[in-house]
């Protein structure tokens, strides 16, 4: 009987224990910090971009999470570890490019960042390959890449981007 009874308690107790490590990664999870560093105030010079309407909203929608001080955190940007990871990437995307800071740029820099802009866009290597799989609205059609891509030569050509 007592054997029968020690059998029955040994899975219980680590259920128990299961359950009680979950709970205790859990609440980290939640107390940690939402994750990113805090969105500038001077989100001044998006309005600086000089991009028609079309791919503005194309940008917007595919870059402006890690680019822009207007990120959209999800919820699940508040669950370690997944929120270190995704605070690490706007935070290395927002420095390669801001959009928010686009008008703060030297000229020199923001030509040298439409380039960039391009080549990223036309390879296809932005939005993240990742990212595109939990955001299936960031996708970019081939025409809207052209789109893009049709605006960085136009914005170059024009000498003052
Ligand atoms: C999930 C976050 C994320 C999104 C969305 C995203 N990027 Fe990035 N981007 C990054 C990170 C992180 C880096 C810096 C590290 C690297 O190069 O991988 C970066 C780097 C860049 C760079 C500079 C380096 C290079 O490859 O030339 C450009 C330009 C760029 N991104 C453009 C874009 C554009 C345009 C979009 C939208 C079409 C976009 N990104 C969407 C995260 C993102």
């Amino acid at each position: 009987m007592s054997a029968r009874v020690r059998r029955a308690t040994k899975p219980q107790a680590l259920r128990v224990a299961g359950w009680a490590a979950l709970a205790g990664i859990g609440a980290a999870a939640f107390a940690a910090p939402a994750g990113g560093p805090a969105p500038r105030a001077d989100s001044v010079g998006a309005s600086a971009l000089p991009a028609p309407p079309k791919v503005a909203a194309l940008l917007r929608r595919a870059c402006y999470d890690c680019h822009s001080n207007e990120t959209r955190w999800p919820w699940y940007s508040r669950i370690a570890p997944l929120s270190w990871r995704i605070a690490r990437d706007v935070e290395r995307g927002r420095q390669e490019l801001n959009f928010s800071a686009w008008g703060d740029y030297y000229a020199a820099t923001r030509r040298r960042k439409l380039k960039w802009i391009g080549r990223a866009v036309e390879n296809g290597t932005m939005p993240p390959f990742l990212y595109c799989v939990t955001h299936p609205g960031a996708r970019l059609t081939r025409e809207q890449r052209a789109a893009i891509v049709e605006w960085v030569e136009r914005a170059l050509a024009r000498q003052r981007p």
